[in-house]
């Protein structure tokens, strides 16, 4: 299978993300010093390989979890890097999930004031999401992904034979993000989804590569209208804000985001569907979809204030008004803040 390769275009910040079986043996960082962030689980599978493609680079393991995406994790990075006499064009190669992607470019976007990075994402959810477009950060006691700097990858390699070896739950996590390119955006792939939700529950390569790059086409084109997220981009948080919620009602761990955000959406969608956007046949596509692919439609009961009230912290929030994410119609959603909050709160009562 060749390498399908979809550009971010940002100026002289513009980046290639290349997607295929083997796109790890694309990697070269050339003559420059390389250092591979890692983790205790992705490193004893691949860094080796890794390794091979970078002559002389150098790797650092880091603990497993997102309780490790802190500023204290980001700091062991930087100390290796300040201690080991890294410079200004040295490069950092994130090799992991998104966890290892956000800190690895963080510190990426700290040392010297910034030096380049280079995504290789080996989760469904990083090689669809969080690889692509320069968001990077750790976790504070206070909010996840609290601190944080914009700093884009030089170049990002989806490796899909990698994916071989990651958790089904992990990997239908993965799917939930998937599933909301089709619903914010792009019917048509919806629709292929549709179609393709056995082969891509299976982890068919073919389904697999269509999938990973329409995804990163679609990641790509927002990112490069709107790259510091002043408008379009917060569509990309369809479900976010009710998904949010549940993870922290929940404690972080217990849903996984991605399952989160797959109840998340299918709430939106459900409110949406009160405020007369969606019918009945829309809410039941979406159900089918999520049951081909094993993703949560419900989210766990939580009494309706304690849900609004979690929704109200959203890092979302502007100005104390909670902006959603909703759909106009399957594959078009919208930005608001004007909505009939009994709209909200009939959606969350119903739920309970
Ligand atoms: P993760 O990085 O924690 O990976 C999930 C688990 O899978 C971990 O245990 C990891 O070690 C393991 N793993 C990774 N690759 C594997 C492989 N190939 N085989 C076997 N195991 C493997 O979680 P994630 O879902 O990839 O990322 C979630 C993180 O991404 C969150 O911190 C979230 O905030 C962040 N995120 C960032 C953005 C962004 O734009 N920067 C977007 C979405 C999510
Ligand atoms: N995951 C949301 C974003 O990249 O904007």
């Amino acid at each position: 299978m060749s390498t399908e390769t979809v550009a971010v275009q940002l100026g002289h910040r513009s980046y290639d993300i290349q997607i295929g079986k083997g796109a790890v043996r694309n990697l070269d960082t050339g003559q420059r010093r390389t250092l591979i962030v890692s983790n205790t689980t992705v490193a004893p599978l691949y860094l080796d390989h890794a390794l091979a493609q970078c002559a002389g680079a150098e790797s650092i393991v880091l603990p497993d979890g997102e309780q490790y995406k802190t500023l204290h994790t980001a700091q062991s990075v930087l100390d290796h890097l300040a201690d080991n006499g890294y410079h200004r064009d040295s490069v950092l190669v994130a090799l992991g999930g998104g966890v290892i992607g956000d800190i690895t470019g963080f510190a990426a976007a700290l040392y010297h004031r910034g030096i380049d990075f280079i995504q290789v994402p080996t989760t469904l959810l990083a090689m669809v999401d969080s690889s692509v477009g320069g968001k990077t950060g750790v976790n504070h006691a206070a909010g996840k992904n609290l601190i944080g700097a914009f700093h884009q990858p030089i170049a990002v390699h989806a490796d899909l034979d990698t994916l071989a070896s990651l958790a089904d739950r992990e990997y239908r996590a993965g799917l939930a993000e998937v599933v909301k390119y089709g619903l914010l955006g792009n019917a048509e792939f919806l629709g292929w989804l549709e179609n393709n939700a056995a082969a891509l529950a299976a982890r068919d390569a073919d389904a697999l590569a269509h999938t990973v790059a329409q995804c990163c086409r679609d990641k790509a084109a927002i990112v490069a209208a709107d790259e510091r997220e002043a408008g379009q981009r917060a569509l990309l948080n369809l479900g976010h804000t009710f998904g949010h919620a549940i993870e922290a009602h929940q404690g972080y761990g217990a849903w996984l985001h991605g399952e989160a955000v797959a109840a998340g959406m299918m709430l939106a969608a459900r409110m949406s569907a009160r405020l007369g956007l969606l019918d009945n046949a829309d809410l039941q596509r979406i159900a089918k979809l999520y049951e081909a692919l094993g993703l949560p439609a419900d989210p766990p009961p939580i009494p309706p204030a304690r849900f609004a009230e979690l929704m109200g912290r959203d890092k979302k929030v502007l100005a104390g008004q909670l902006r959603l994410v909703l759909l106009r119609k399957l594959g078009d959603a919208f930005i608001t803040s004007d909505f009939d909050p009994e709209a909200l709160d009939a959606t969350l009562r119903d739920a309970a």
